[in-house]
């Protein structure tokens, strides 16, 4: 205590004048992935597994706040928060929130006393019951609707990061894709090349700007990106 005490009066007079924050502030994410990632999935939407160890993140964190009981969301989401802290260092069958068939699939947590301290327990609980959230997970599955919906040659494109230098419709450091389907209709074999081996000079309004090489593109992948930008109109 002395020492943590020592320490922020310490960083305190070093960083007061950038910063009115905390000093001294744990890092929610960093020990959550360090701690807990080895039995939870942190995922959002979970990686279901058959032989997952301990439930979801996400699952434990989207219930609890509805399981304990309080009047309002603040009372449920302190109430939350104190019981993670106290269940990482001394779980028990007693106070397990999830049913017991659960607890007969993953067996108990064990205690983590050891490895995580009071102050580091608070930090966790604090990040997840922040970030692993239902309205989350929502985005995130629409996100995913979203891309699965995309056509496979912009998924390249996205994968690689084209659309960084070239747009659909303009040009911006590259020419347009509509622009390079004019000129290479009827040269994809050699406009496949360029994407692999890179190109330079051979359009005037590039000015000086290169086109990189993408040897590490597989065929497959560059026959569908191929076949997408020559349909670009
Ligand atoms: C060695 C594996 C392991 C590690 C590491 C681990 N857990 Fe668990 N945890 C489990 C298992 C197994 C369960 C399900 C059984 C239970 O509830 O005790 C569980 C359940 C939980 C529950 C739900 C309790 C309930 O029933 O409502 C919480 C909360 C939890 N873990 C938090 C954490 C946090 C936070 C960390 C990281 C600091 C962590 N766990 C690290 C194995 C682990
Ligand atoms: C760092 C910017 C940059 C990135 C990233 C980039 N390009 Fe280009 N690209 C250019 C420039 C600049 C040119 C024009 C080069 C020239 O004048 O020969 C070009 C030209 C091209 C051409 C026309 C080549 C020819 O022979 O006419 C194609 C096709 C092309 N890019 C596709 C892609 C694809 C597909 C990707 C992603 C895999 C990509 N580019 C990523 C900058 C980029």
């Amino acid at each position: 205590m002395f020492r943590l005490l020592f320490m922020s009066f310490v960083l305190l007079g070093f960083t007061a004048c950038d910063d009115d924050k905390p000093t001294i502030e744990l890092d929610g994410k960093k020990l959550t992935e360090q701690h807990c990632a080895s039995c939870h999935d942190l995922h959002v939407p979970p990686v279901i597994s058959d032989d997952e160890l301990a439930p979801p993140m996400l699952a434990i964190s989207v219930h609890i706040p509805e399981l304990v009981s309080a009047s309002n969301e603040s009372e449920k989401r302190s109430k939350a928060i104190e019981f993670v802290v106290d269940y990482v260092r001394d779980p028990s069958a007693k106070k397990a929130f999830c049913d017991k068939e659960s607890i007969k699939r993953y067996g108990l947590m064990p205690s983590l006393k050891e490895s995580v301290t009071k102050e580091e327990a608070r930090a966790i609980a604090i990040y997840m019951f922040k970030y692993y959230t239902q309205e989350r997970l929502t985005k995130k599955m629409k996100e995913k609707a979203e891309y699965d919906a995309l056509e496979p040659g912009k998924k390249v494109a996205l994968k690689y990061r084209c659309m960084g230098c070239h747009k659909v419709d303009r040009k911006v450091i590259g020419p347009s894709f509509i622009d390079i389907a004019k000129r290479h209709t009827d040269s994809k074999e050699k406009m496949k090349q360029s994407i692999k081996e890179g190109s330079r000079e051979s359009w005037e309004h590039s000015n000086g700007a290169i086109m990189p090489s993408f040897k590490q593109i597989s065929d497959d992948e560059l026959e569908r990106l191929s076949e997408w930008i020559l349909r670009s109109e």
